[in-house]
């Protein structure tokens, strides 16, 4: 399948962006990386290099080549969209994609949470259009959701699934729904865990210690929400709230009043946790 995509394009040079064009070129496929900003582009292959082994690097540096020209997209048999996380933007970009890339050509979208039957709207061939949800770091995650909108073709799905799987990863495929089912699950066991929290059932060292040592997970779930960073954690779970009309999803006070305060998680040094 990787073979047969002649390159790769991904629109986006950001933390996603970057990393998924990373992982087409450790494997050998020629990729594209396209972003409005020249500066994002020039940040990027420094950060690769710093996170690709020694004896992956010459071959990644010489398959990723970077454009601020989305027309340099023309032969690329797959374009993964990975810009910010703004419905607007998304759709203005794919618009874009669609006009210059081949007809036969597969399009995804890294969304979180965008409605991916929302983002199809703007495309003329809504077909061969899917969500591509790659889990930050790329390199490192295993899963890449793949997520079917109401008029993807099972040929694009199959052809997204088989990428995956070349690209070392598990494809999980869901229908689309608000949150996909990563976030569904996350979100509902972090809001349950601030909200344990909040009516000081116990300690958040003790919470995230049940996870942790009861269920075999990496970090508890109020770790987890710092390390994802706190504001975005409130702005999906309103998102889902909202779409999926389910108080269950809306923030929990503990974590509104943290965000207000400034307290960001790991990246402002306090969340739930102090990090300094
Ligand atoms: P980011 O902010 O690090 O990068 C976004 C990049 O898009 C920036 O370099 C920006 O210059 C570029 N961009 C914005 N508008 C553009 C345009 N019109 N044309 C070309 N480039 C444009 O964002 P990040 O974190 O990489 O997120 C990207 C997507 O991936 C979002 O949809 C996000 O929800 C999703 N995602 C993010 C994860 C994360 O943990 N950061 C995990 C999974 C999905």
């Amino acid at each position: 399948m990787l073979e047969g995509l002649g390159c790769v394009g991904v629109v986006g040079g950001g933390t996603m962006g970057r990393g998924i064009a990373q992982l087409f070129a450790m494997k050998g496929c020629a990729a594209i990386l396209v972003d409005s900003s020249r500066d994002a582009l020039d940040r990027a292959l420094p950060f690769l290099k710093e996170h690709t082994s020694p004896e992956l690097w010459p071959l990644v540096e010489k398959k990723i080549t970077t454009s601020v020209d989305i027309a340099s997209l023309s032969n690329c048999g797959l374009v993964i969209e990975a810009v910010f996380e703004d419905a607007e933007v998304k759709k203005d970009v794919l618009k874009k994609i669609e006009a210059v890339c081949p007809e036969d050509a597969i399009m995804a979208t890294n969304t979180s949470s965008i409605s991916i039957d929302e983002l199809a709207a703007a495309l003329k061939y809504p077909s061969r259009f899917a969500g591509m949800h790659f889990m930050n770091p790329p390199k490192v995650m295993k899963l890449v959701e793949v997520v079917k909108g109401k008029d993807t073709s099972g040929k694009t799905i199959d052809a997204i699934v088989e990428a995956t799987g070349e690209l070392g990863k598990v494809a999980a495929v869901v229908k689309n729904t608000p949150g996909f089912v990563t976030n569904r699950l996350l979100f509902a066991l972090l809001g349950e865990a601030m909200r344990l929290l909040e009516k000081g059932v116990a300690s958040k060292e003790d919470i995230d210690a049940t996870m942790k040592h009861g269920l075999m997970h990496p970090m508890g779930p109020l770790e987890l929400a710092d390390f994802i960073g706190l504001d975005v954690c409130a702005n999906i779970m309103r998102y889902m709230a909202d779409k999926l009309v389910d108080a269950k999803y809306a923030p929990p006070a503990v974590l509104l009043s943290l965000v207000e305060s400034g307290r960001l998680g790991r990246k402002s040094g306090h969340g739930f946790y102090d990090y300094e």
